[in-house]
């Protein structure tokens, strides 16, 4: 029952907001706005403001954010036109008189709700009745429990072609009433019949718990496994999300909510202890379903089944929310096995394994990023161009401008590695950063990294090897300098795994013997990257790394190496700032200095002297 506009204005305005919620909420004054723990879930640091002036509050916290009769509606849980009578007795406002249109329309409101009740009931007493047996076996076969049976008020539609109509009938319904309900269905000229035949029903409840439409899923082969409640007065398939009011609390709880495609997965997940998921009801996710799903969390987490249509849905939901991104507000999307569905993963592999499969949730960038460039090659300069126009007008439809701003400049790093890496430029170091002639050519492992990489990363990647590698073969590296080798910070995660647990043997040094810290390392778990320090890198060929070197020569080398490899992060680091600067916002000024920085890297590490301390000169040709 709609109430007009000014009425509605003059009921806010004679109303105090910040005294309605300090019924309820201990309110502290802050500037312009008061503050204090949220109503709506639980907290310990307040998140949740109340800004008289404007009229409403908002949480921070949980997202709950409405005016002085959203409050009392969510506060003690009573529909629209009861807060509002409540707040207007309060200040003494009169009620503005309804048409009888109006009266009419809202008991008929009612009354649907009502017939939709009676009808739940029903299809739930059908399950349990002679004729249900063959739906409860289903449910059996399909590992339900009766519990979740119940809670999810689920019920059986007889396969005869009235019987709902009948059983409604008889209790006093009118036939147009079931009609507007979309109980029945109705061809031209023809008798209505029950919408639902020979179905498992699933009832859809709107937030405040009543029941607004119907999924049924098939018994038999009928053409449509799933058939959902036409769109009626109460039902409005775009806004309403299965499970929502269920998942709440449990979302709110644990910060997160779980969207998955279909009511069965919402349900078996249930089962095993996920009650914070929910299901758009076989369509696309709409903007309305999004919002109201960051109303509850940050970043709703899609699990879409391993399959292809699995796969699309949720590129549809990523490009959906990409318009409407926030700062904070994002997806998650977990990937599931090919030919799983939650439902079948959860109850074969267990509640472990999925959560585990949850920790892995790709961010949507992560996705928006993979779903770009999956299939994109870029080996010439068109096909870059054409790449970075394909990624930045796709990033242009983010509306937000901070995070467009941000995606461009994340995505422009991306794109850069992967030019890099696709762009594998051959040559050797020197020829390539010096521009002369390939005067000393590089051993051959060194120039296939170079081949991979870009040459500061080879070099780089060949620094931390050589003091690894070092520290592997004189341990008492690793004790001395314990704070030096903690403070850096490994580029390659193999060498940084390796570091981490060089550091706790050094931590409680027995005698740092090369054999005990081999030891330690193949015990950790990483007997990999071990052999590929002393197999396969470059480093090996380094003599002050090896074990026969002296201690003293092998520790001033080791500071020399350490040094370096400082100097070239700070310079790189350097060049990466000021590249993403120079990205979101060229100029020439800014090339200019990106090419004297790249000069400056290039002269650190690829001289001469640098070549001959690592002996690289010497390894020229050798073929390893
Ligand atoms: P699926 O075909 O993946 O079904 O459809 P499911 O959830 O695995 O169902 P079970 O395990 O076979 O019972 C996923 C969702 O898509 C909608 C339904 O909401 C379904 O839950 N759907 C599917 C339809 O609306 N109509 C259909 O014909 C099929
Ligand atoms: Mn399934």
């Amino acid at each position: 029952m709609a109430y007009p506009n000014d009425f509605l204005d003059e009921l806010r305005a004679r109303t105090s907001l910040e005294a309605v919620i300090s019924r309820k909420v201990k309110l502290t004054k802050k500037g312009r706005e008061h503050s204090g723990l949220c109503p709506f879930h639980n907290e310990k640091t307040p998140s949740f403001t109340v800004v008289e002036e404007k009229g409403f509050y908002h949480c921070f916290g949980c997202g709950a954010h409405g005016d002085v009769i959203r409050f009392v509606m969510e506060d003690e849980g009573l529909p629209f036109h009861e807060a509002v009578q409540k707040l207007a007795a309060d200040v003494g406002l009169p009620l503005p008189e309804f048409s009888k249109a109006d009266l009419e329309a809202e008991k008929k409101r009612n009354s649907l709700y009502e017939i939709m009740e009676k009808a739940a009931n029903w299809y739930i007493s059908r399950l349990n009745s002679e004729e249900g047996k063959g739906a409860r076996e289903y449910l059996k076969g399909r590992g339900l429990s009766q519990d979740t049976t119940q809670r999810f008020s689920l019920g059986f539609a007889p396969g005869r072609y009235t019987a709902l109509k009948e059983a409604m009938m008889s209790r006093g319904i009118k036939e147009e009433e079931l009609l507007a309900c979309g109980l029945l269905s109705q061809k031209e000229g023809k008798d209505s019949i029950d919408k639902f035949r020979n179905r498992l029903m699933f009832p859809i409840l709107d937030v405040r718990g009543r029941t607004i439409a119907f999924s049924g899923r098939a018994l038999d082969d009928a053409p449509a496994k799933y058939m959902n409640s036409p769109e009626t007065k109460l039902f409005h398939k775009g806004s309403v999300i299965y499970n929502l009011g269920g998942a709440r609390k449990s979302a709110f709880d644990s910060g997160e909510i779980l969207v998955v495609e279909g009511q069965m997965d919402v349900i078996a997940l249930a089962e095993f202890g996920f009650e914070n998921t929910v299901a758009p009801l076989g369509t696309a996710v709409t903007e309305n379903q999004l919002h109201l799903l960051w109303r509850i969390v940050d970043e709703p987490t899609f699990c879409f089944d391993g399959d292809p249509a699995g796969f699309k849905a949720a590129l549809r939901a990523m490009e959906r929310a990409l318009p409407l991104l926030q700062p904070g507000k994002s997806l998650q999307f977990a990937l599931l096995p090919r030919g799983d569905d939650p439902d079948t993963l959860v109850r074969r592999e267990g509640k472990e394994s999925f959560a585990n499969l949850l920790r892995k949730s790709l961010s949507l960038a992560d996705l928006l990023w993979r779903q770009l460039t999956e299939k994109a090659l870029v080996k010439t300069p068109e096909q870059r161009a054409g790449l970075e126009k394909v990624v930045f007008t796709k990033l242009s439809e983010i509306k937000n401008e901070k995070l467009k701003s941000y995606y461009r400049s994340d995505f422009g790093k991306r794109l850069n590695r992967l030019f890099r890496k696709q762009y594998a430029p051959k040559g050797s170091i020197k020829g390539k950063f010096t521009g002369t002639r390939n005067a000393v050519r590089p051993s051959g492992l060194l120039q296939t990294q170079i081949g991979r990489a870009q040459g500061d990363e080879a070099v780089a990647t060949f620094l931390e090897e050589v003091i690894l590698l070092s520290v592997l073969n004189h341990p008492k590296l690793a004790v001395d300098h314990f704070e030096d080798l903690s403070a850096i910070p490994f580029k390659d995660q193999d060498l940084g795994a390796l570091q981490k647990s060089i550091l706790d043997f050094a931590h409680d040094p027995k005698t740092p013997d090369i054999n005990n810290l081999k030891d330690h390392l193949l015990k950790s778990g990483l007997e990999t990257f071990y052999r590929r320090l002393h197999e396969k890198s470059t480093a090996r060929n380094v003599k002050f790394a090896r074990p026969e070197t002296s201690f003293e020569m092998a520790e001033k080398w080791w500071h020399k190496t350490l040094e370096r490899l400082m100097q070239i992060s700070a310079l790189k680091k350097d060049y990466e700032d000021l590249e993403q600067d120079y990205l979101e916002n060229p100029s020439e000024q800014k090339w200019h200095r990106l090419t004297a920085i790249k000069t400056e890297i290039n002269k650190s590490i690829l001289n001469d002297e640098f070549l001959r301390d690592y002996d690289l000169d010497s390894m020229a040709g050798s073929t390893i």
